[in-house]
């Protein structure tokens, strides 16, 4: 399908944080752009702003003089909602209001050419319920771009019930042409990202709230071990906890309160507190001039080992015994004494990845002085690890544990002995999550993938690392939470079942 031609004109409403940035980034793609916003002179403002950032970009040598100068000869304020009716496509990003966004479609409809486009930048409203209120729904398709627009890679095309599939065919190849990945989803709750992030922030204040360790830590693990670019705490500071609080209980209600995206009561209290993150200057972390924020916990020097012995598969782990070799450790390979997944012996610790159990909870299998590890993105280039004692784990022992990672220059933090840790956990219920959506033929698994990697920037797809990590292991990971807490919550997709069963990739139909 051909993308819209540069020459047709494209309108933006809504000149905003959303609407200015769309507007950049038709205009760099050389459309004539037409912005209008219901508040006198906000259009113009808006351009005026871009003009202001974009000389700053060629003073830094990011773009030139005469891109510069071309872009914004392209833009062009309107003060009515007639000046659009040349627009083969219209955008809007208004504000969040169903009703807002339906009079002002319709207003269009009556102004526009029979097969002008209408995209909507929606992020939580149905676009089918958008779209009803058309005399030709067809014409409507979501086009969710993320912030900042003119960075993010992404855009999500959402096709309601009525979307037509030439426009949505269309639209894909109209972002393409901008430059953007563009995915497609049906519309549903959060569409793609919306939803499938959901247990990067709530699994994180599950950790907190069980006291599994502090806000710091946390973030600390999921950034040096899970390759995650900004913590959990850190990124719902920057959103505003009563935004990313907003998305997860609309998400929740829109799938009949399904305890999968259940809010969580700490991020309640926050909001409550008016601790809403960077904006207030008080959230998980204090942003006030001088304030001091503890820093992660970090393990003291352990016991250096000489020699270690390794039972059965460690799976996801096995690149641990390369690091070990390089740091010039004697391994020993012995076969498992009992099924499952395998462990390292070092000193008096049982070493073993983490796989949804506690370590208590496992020690009981005759794992004498367990202490387990998180999921690492990279075990190789983790900078840190955090470990998990059983309850009866001695002293000394957890010693040589903190050492045996320490000897692999990896930083340690201890924490408390909570099931499937913090990277494990937290990938495990994104890749579920991701595999449901997929199940429920919101998209397909590449677009899963792509979405959470250009629209959130994770450091890997959720999907191609629950295949890393092995399927099975994700299942078994999943059914043992759901052991310990006996909720829905940690339910296996049906479909990620399934491909364990039939030893099939996620990516394959
Ligand atoms: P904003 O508040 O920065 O801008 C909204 C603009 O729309 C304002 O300038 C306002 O004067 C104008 N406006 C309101 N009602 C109007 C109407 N009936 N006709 C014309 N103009 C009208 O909002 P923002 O953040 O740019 O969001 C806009 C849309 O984009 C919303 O639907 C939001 O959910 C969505 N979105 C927001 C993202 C974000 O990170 N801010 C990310 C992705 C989507």
């Amino acid at each position: 399908m051909q993308p819209l031609s540069s020459s047709a004109t494209v309108g933006v409403i809504g000149a905003g944080t959303m609407g200015a940035g769309i507007a950049e980034v038709a205009a760099a793609a050389g459309h004539p752009v037409r912005l209008f916003d219901s508040r006198g002179g906000a259009a113009s403002d808006a351009i005026a702003g871009m003009g202001k950032r974009l000389s700053r970009d060629v003073e830094k040598g990011r773009t030139t003089k005469e891109q510069r100068d071309s872009l914004l000869a392209r833009l062009e304020s309107v003060e009515r909602l007639e000046d659009l009716a040349s627009c083969a496509l219209i955008i809007e990003a208004i504000v969040e209001d169903l009703d807002a966004k339906r009079q002002l479609f319709c207003a269009l409809e009556s102004l526009v050419a029979e097969d002008a486009i209408f995209a909507t930048n929606t992020s939580s409203i149905s676009v089918t319920a958008i779209g009803a209120a058309l005399n030709r729904p067809a014409r409507l398709i979501g086009m969710h771009f993320f912030n900042p627009a003119p960075r993010m890679a992404l855009v999500e095309v959402i096709s309601g019930l009525a979307s037509g599939a030439d426009v949505t065919d269309t639209i894909m190849a109209t972002a393409t042409a901008w430059g953007k990945e563009a995915v497609r989803a049906r519309s549903t709750p959060g569409f793609i990202v919306n939803r499938v992030a959901r247990p990067f922030y709530a699994e994180a204040l599950r950790a907190l709230g069980e006291g599994a360790t502090d806000v710091p830590t946390i973030d600390a693990v999921m950034k040096g071990c899970g390759g995650f670019r900004m913590g959990p705490f850190e990124l719902m500071d920057l959103i505003g906890n009563d935004v990313n609080a907003a998305v997860t209980q609309t998400v929740y209600d829109a799938f009949n309160q399904d305890r999968r995206f259940e809010p969580s009561l700490i991020q309640r209290e926050m909001v409550a507190a008016q601790r809403l993150g960077r904006k207030s200057s008080q959230g998980f972390f204090d942003y006030r001039e001088g304030a001091a924020n503890p820093l992660p916990a970090t393990a003291e020097t352990g016991n250096i080992p000489a020699a270690v012995k390794v039972y059965g598969d460690l799976g996801a782990a096995d690149a641990l015994l390369a690091l070990a070799g390089d740091a010039g450790l004697t391994i020993e390979r012995r076969t498992a004494q009992f099924p499952g997944d395998g462990w390292i012996s070092v000193g008096a610790a049982t070493l073993a990845l983490s796989d949804g159990r506690s370590a208590t909870q496992r020690a009981a299998q005759g794992l004498e002085n367990l202490v387990h590890f998180d999921l690492a993105l990279d075990f190789r280039t983790a900078g840190c690890i955090a470990l998990a004692p059983a309850d009866g784990c001695d002293a000394a022992a957890l010693a040589d544990a903190v050492g045996f990672f320490q000897a692999l220059g990896k930083q340690v933090s201890v924490i408390d002995d909570y099931p499937g840790m913090l990277v494990l956990r937290t990938v495990c219920m994104l890749a579920n999550v991701g595999i449901d959506a997929v199940h429920q033929q919101v998209c397909d698994a590449a677009a899963v993938d792509i979405a959470m990697e250009k629209g959130v920037n994770y450091p890997k797809g959720p999907l191609a690392w629950a295949e890393q990590i092995g399927l099975a292991r994700v299942v078994g990971v999943l059914d043992n939470l759901a052991k310990i807490y006996g909720e829905e919550r940690y339910r296996v997709s049906p479909l990620l079942r399934r491909k364990v069963w039939g030893e099939s990739s996620l990516f394959s139909d």
